[in-house]
């Protein structure tokens, strides 16, 4: 079999490895992968977003199976430019994709289909927006309502700061395309819970649930990134939260999309807000697996992946998932800068004996001329632990992460805090 991954950050490395992992024959392509991704198979240098070249290489290596990662060609609707010439691949479609591109959309199909969510309106123009915001009760969130690599959403603490940010968005343009649209929203307490769906539009197959760390400093401060760590399983994400989560938000959401004539296929990742009261909201919806969420849910996964993936791709329900018991940490390691302007260029030192269990994902590295490893993008390296609780992953995951170097690497310590809170309360 041959199975070509879209993708080159650390989610596309956990993949691969999983995949490869699970069975060494299968014959994987990644493009444009990165140097983690290359010794588990051949990195092919095409952007995913060039959409052309993407279907042109699988139709090259007549790829037998196509994974696609990021949202970005999902959104743009390589899914359907494969499945048009006939190709198997795993992911939504343009229509279903528009459940992450755009939030006024998932908005919509959250009302239409009764999904607890946090109240909102759209808005295209800047003064029914300041308008709207006015009496608005504080905190407040305010969305740009396209793809915007994690940064579209602003907590804001007061109207000054949501009328600030509805003017750069709506006034300024400077959110770009993603911003001309913009959602604002009720701030919701609680605690946030990822829970990643394989299906193929009617039945689920729920991958193990995780929290990720979007604050770039720790005690969860400083500005929203892609994430800088996450762990699995989350004793919150107990069965009867899931079974809520799957009847109250996922079966509506993919029979609404369904009859708007947007039926998916692929992973369906809820991002929810779990309140003070146990009840599940959704805070967004994504087209794809998360990021890095996959580098801890996959580790988990003993076997059955590719069969599952395989069978939803070509639409039929997903085969059952076998887990390995134990948990899973992992730990961002991203360049000095990061999100902003993270500096690019400086060597990394990986020690060759690393913990037991500690598997290093590659996100934004590069080998120079010389062979050596080198910074090349925001999150550089994603440093996970299995281990047979918690604490051991957690403690592991660190431990690995402080050992590799680079220069101006940036880290959070406290991946996992409320889980090693918890579990100090309940001891
Ligand atoms: P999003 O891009 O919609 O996932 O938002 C990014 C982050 O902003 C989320 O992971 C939350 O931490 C926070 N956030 C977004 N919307 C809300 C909301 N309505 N209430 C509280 N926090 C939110
Ligand atoms: N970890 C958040 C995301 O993948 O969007």
């Amino acid at each position: 079999m041959k199975i070509l991954v879209v993708g080159g950050g650390g989610r596309e490395h956990a993949l691969a490895w999983a995949l490869h992992r699970e069975d060494p024959t299968v014959r994987l392509f990644i493009a444009p992968g990165n140097p983690g991704t290359a010794p588990l198979g051949s990195n092919l240098p095409i952007s995913p977003t060039d959409l052309d070249r993407v279907v042109e290489a699988v139709e090259a290596h007549d790829i037998d199976l196509t994974i696609v990662g990021p949202e970005a060609p999902l959104a743009m609707g390589l899914a359907d430019r494969c499945r048009a010439r006939g190709r198997t691949v795993f992911g939504p479609g343009q229509a279903a994709a528009a459940i992450e591109a755009s939030k006024a959309f998932a908005k919509e199909v959250m009302q239409q289909a009764n999904v607890p969510t946090a109240a909102s309106r759209t808005f295209t123009t800047l003064p029914e927006a300041l308008a709207y915001v006015e009496p608005h009760p504080e905190p407040l969130v305010v969305k740009a309502s396209g793809l915007a690599a994690g940064k579209g959403a602003v907590v804001c603490a007061t109207r000054v700061q949501a009328r600030d940010t509805l003017t750069a968005m709506l006034g300024e343009d400077r959110f770009g395309e993603a911003g001309r649209v913009v959602v604002v929203e009720e701030f919701m307490a609680g605690e946030e819970l990822s829970v990643l769906a394989i299906t193929n539009g009617e039945a689920i197959e729920l991958l193990p649930a995780a929290q990720d760390h979007k604050r770039l400093g720790e005690g969860d401060q400083g500005p929203n990134t892609g994430g800088m760590g996450a762990y699995s399983p989350v004793a919150i994400a107990t069965p009867a939260l899931l079974e809520r989560v799957r009847r109250e938000v996922l079966d509506p959401t993919l029979a609404q999309l369904a009859r708007l004539g947007a039926p998916y296929n692929g992973v369906l990742y809820a991002g929810l807000m779990i309140g003070p009261d146990g009840s599940p909201r959704v805070v967004e919806f994504n087209c794809r697996l998360g990021d890095p969420e996959t580098q801890v849910v996959l580790p988990l996964v003993e076997s059955g992946l590719t069969e599952c993936l395989w069978r939803v791709a070509r639409g039929e329900p997903p085969s059952a998932l076998r887990r390995r018991s134990g948990a899973a940490v992992t730990t961002v390691l991203a360049a000095r800068g990061y999100p902003d302007h993270p500096e690019q260029g400086a060597a990394i030192t990986i020690p060759t004996t690393l913990p037991e269990g500690v598997t290093v994902f590659h996100a934004g590295t590069a080998i120079d001329g010389n062979g050596t490893l080198r910074v090349a993008g925001g999150r550089v390296l994603n440093v996970t632990a299995v281990a047979r609780d918690f604490a051991e992953a957690q403690a592991r995951s660190r431990a690995a992460a402080a050992a590799i170097g680079f220069e101006g690497k940036l880290w959070r310590r406290d991946i996992g805090w409320r889980e090693a809170m918890r579990q100090t309360r309940g001891a």
